[in-house]
């Protein structure tokens, strides 16, 4: 049996104090892996590492600005060593119709969707490229890919993370370093848990596996775009959605 070992790599998984991110970080931890928890709360992120246990360090950012990006990578590599493995999956909606969107709930979400996964990616791309060896992958979304209504902000930002992820690809592809996409499909976490019981049913019964998905099969879907099962694959948009999308 072929098993997955991270065993000296270190991955910096954003937005992992809770929900999808949790999950990653906890199967990379298993796997061996040094894990950065991310968030943008210093002690909540410190707890969740403390709970992970030896080869992690909690640190705080906010994704959408650079500095504090910089500040956190730094931090990270200074406690684990050097980042090999970039999960972006920090992520928020702020959903309207296109009329009552305001530029507030577009610039938010775009910052914290898209533009964070570009300050963190501008921030590792070099010593990946200089180690040659590096996986970065990014959460994205099948609403990136599908479009949905009322989350025309959100939809751009993921379909944005695609596009992002496959300039990138092409960029580092010769020193080694692979990038890619898990787009989820409806999972189960705080994110979703406010849609009103209508909505719900409604996404059910568009699900060919009829029933939505739990935040650890997002996270194993990560694991291996993480391993060295996944060496030559690279530009790829991993849809992990029980067949919604297809
Ligand atoms: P969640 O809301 O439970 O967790 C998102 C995490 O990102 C939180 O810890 C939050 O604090 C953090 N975050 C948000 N904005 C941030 C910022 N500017 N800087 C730093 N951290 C920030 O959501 P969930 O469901 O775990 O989502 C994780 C990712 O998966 C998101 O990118 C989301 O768009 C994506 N996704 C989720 C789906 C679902 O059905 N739950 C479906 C498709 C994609």
């Amino acid at each position: 049996m072929t098993t997955i070992d991270l065993t000296g790599q270190t991955a910096f998984v954003t937005g992992s104090t809770r929900g999808i991110g949790l999950a990653i970080a906890r199967q990379l931890h298993q796997a061996g892996a040094r894990v950065a928890i991310v968030g943008r709360d210093q002690a909540r992120a410190q707890s969740v590492a403390g709970e992970l246990g030896e080869r992690t360090i909690g640190v705080a950012c906010d994704v959408a600005d650079a500095d504090q990006v910089d500040a956190a990578i730094v931090a990270a590599e200074a406690a684990l060593g050097p980042i090999t493995v970039l999960v972006n999956n920090a992520g928020l909606t702020r959903d309207n119709l296109l009329i009552r969107l305001s530029d507030a709930d577009w610039d938010q979400v775009l910052d914290a969707n898209l533009k964070g996964a570009f300050h963190t990616m501008r921030a590792v791309a070099r010593g990946m490229m200089k180690r040659r060896q590096g996986r970065i992958i990014n959460i994205t979304s099948v609403v990136g890919i599908m479009g949905n209504k009322g989350q025309a902000n959100y939809a751009a930002s993921k379909a944005g993370l695609i596009g992002l992820t496959k300039a990138v690809a092409q960029e580092y592809a010769s020193r080694n370093v692979l990038v890619n996409c898990v787009a989820p499909g409806f999972i189960e976490t705080d994110m979703t848990a406010a849609l009103p019981p209508e909505a719900s049913a409604a996404l059910l019964s568009a699900i060919p596996l009829g029933r939505f998905g739990r935040p650890d099969e997002i996270a194993g879907a990560v694991l291996f775009l993480a391993s060295d099962l996944a060496r030559y694959i690279t530009g790829h948009v991993l849809v992990v959605d029980g067949g919604m999308a297809m």
